[in-house]
């Protein structure tokens, strides 16, 4: 197919356009999707990686002590630095729609101001919203609240929370519904991290899906990470996932750093601690994989590369049905926009000149190599290129070059 583009807009998409073209992008009978969406992450922190000093336990809790020595020393000037570094390499990558938490435990709100100024820079080119993310507890953390209602008025987009790091089960439940009713009061969405945690009692999902349907908050509420659901009673979870369906909750694993950080205390077997993503799928539930995490306090890699999230979920949750695969890629598009509240971006005549062309066949091919964006493209205007990746070889009776997404069959179910 070829798709002709006018106005920032898709005016044709047909197997021949003979229209004369400002521009031609001679895609080769490669993949043409939606761009990379990415409903959960930490601008605040990314590329932070080393200050003041590295996590030496890996663990979470390390990791937010870690953030906590280091938030008193940023500075609006180096938060904006990174942010915007890291904005750079997500559009070189086709990720052009971020949902990021910022931390609103600190008086001086550095990085709110900073991040709301990156949005702001970043608005041309990257749908970047932003979540008030208490990181060390509603209630725990002193002027946790009031510091979160300031962010709000400063025009932070989302209603963040951790229930699962406030002092006791009872103070969870409360912050899950304090924080409910302030997105109720506001019209704001509610983007909750979410028992992230192995331990099995850990349910405030359960009371996130019950304030969901009290205050009417349906389409419009996230539970990030619940990983506890990985290790909780098989009945427990049958009850509990209708819930989730029922409120029409979105569900965002982050299976890079899920798998890093959680079953660190568990000797053999080693959980892997992502949630269930297979049984929330087959209740109708939308997922969307998050990245979470670049170079930061919890996480010391990362590359702001959508395709290796799926790609890793693909192996932890596990799903190697073709099916199952396509999903991934569909996780990490269209499903990150729904989670997000944004349009549909699936392309379209009459829709936005919105989209990243890989160098892969398929979807899956795309997943399997994590492919080379050859050309990242917004309402019409081509923001990034790539050059394909192609191997120069010199083997006696072999090719002399070879593009790693031409050497393998497609198959068919
Ligand atoms: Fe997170």
């Amino acid at each position: 197919m070829d798709i002709g583009i006018l106005n920032g807009r898709i005016v044709e998409i047909s197997p021949r356009i003979d229209a004369a073209s400002a521009r031609m992008i001679e895609a080769a009978g490669r993949l043409v999707a939606p761009c990379f969406v990415d409903p959960h992450f930490h601008m605040d922190a990314t590329l932070s990686l080393g200050l003041p000093r590295l996590n030496r336990s890996g663990t979470l809790l390390e990791g937010i002590a870690l953030w906590g020595e280091l938030k008193p020393l940023l500075t609006v000037d180096a938060v904006m630095e990174r942010a915007l570094r890291y904005c750079d390499l997500a559009v070189s990558q086709g990720l052009l729609a971020i949902r990021t938490h910022v931390d609103v435990c600190d008086d001086r709100l550095t990085a709110t101001e900073a991040l709301i100024e990156v949005r702001r820079r970043v608005a041309p080119y990257i749908d970047l919203q932003l979540v008030a993310f208490p990181q060390d507890g509603l209630f725990r953390s002193p002027n946790a609240e009031a510091n979160l209602l300031r962010a709000l008025d400063m025009g932070v987009d989302v209603v963040g929370g951790i229930p699962h790091f406030e002092r006791t089960m009872q103070d969870g439940a409360a912050s899950v519904r304090r924080l409910c009713e302030i997105a109720a009061d506001r019209g704001l969405p509610v983007d909750l991290h979410c028992d992230e945690s192995d331990d099995p009692m850990s349910r405030h999902i359960e009371t996130l899906a019950a304030e969901t349907v009290r205050l009417g908050l349906q389409g419009r509420v996230v539970g990030s990470h619940c990983t506890s659901m990985h290790s909780m009673d098989n009945y427990y979870a049958s009850k509990l996932i209708p819930l989730i369906a029922e409120a029409g909750m979105h569900i965002v694993p982050n299976p890079l750093i899920n798998l890093t950080l959680q079953g660190r205390s568990d000797t053999y077997p080693r959980r892997r601690g992502l949630t269930r993503v297979a049984e929330l799928r087959a209740a109708g539930v939308n997922v969307a994989l998050g990245q979470d995490c670049t170079m930061d306090p919890w996480y010391p890699l990362g590359s702001a590369d959508m395709l290796e999230v799926a790609h890793m979920a693909v192996h932890a949750v596990p799903m190697t049905s073709r099916e199952a695969m396509a999903w991934s890629f569909t996780s990490v598009t269209v499903n990150g926009a729904r989670a997000m509240g944004l349009a549909d971006p699936t392309l379209r005549v009459g829709g936005q000149a919105t989209m990243v062309v890989l160098q892969a066949r398929d979807p899956i091919e795309a997943v399997r190599l994590k492919a080379t964006r050859l050309a990242v493209i917004r309402n019409g205007r081509v923001l990034a290129q790539t050059a394909p990746r192609v191997a120069q070889l010199s083997l006696p009776g072999r090719p002399d070059s070879l593009d790693p997404a031409s050497c393998a069959p497609i198959a068919e179910d």
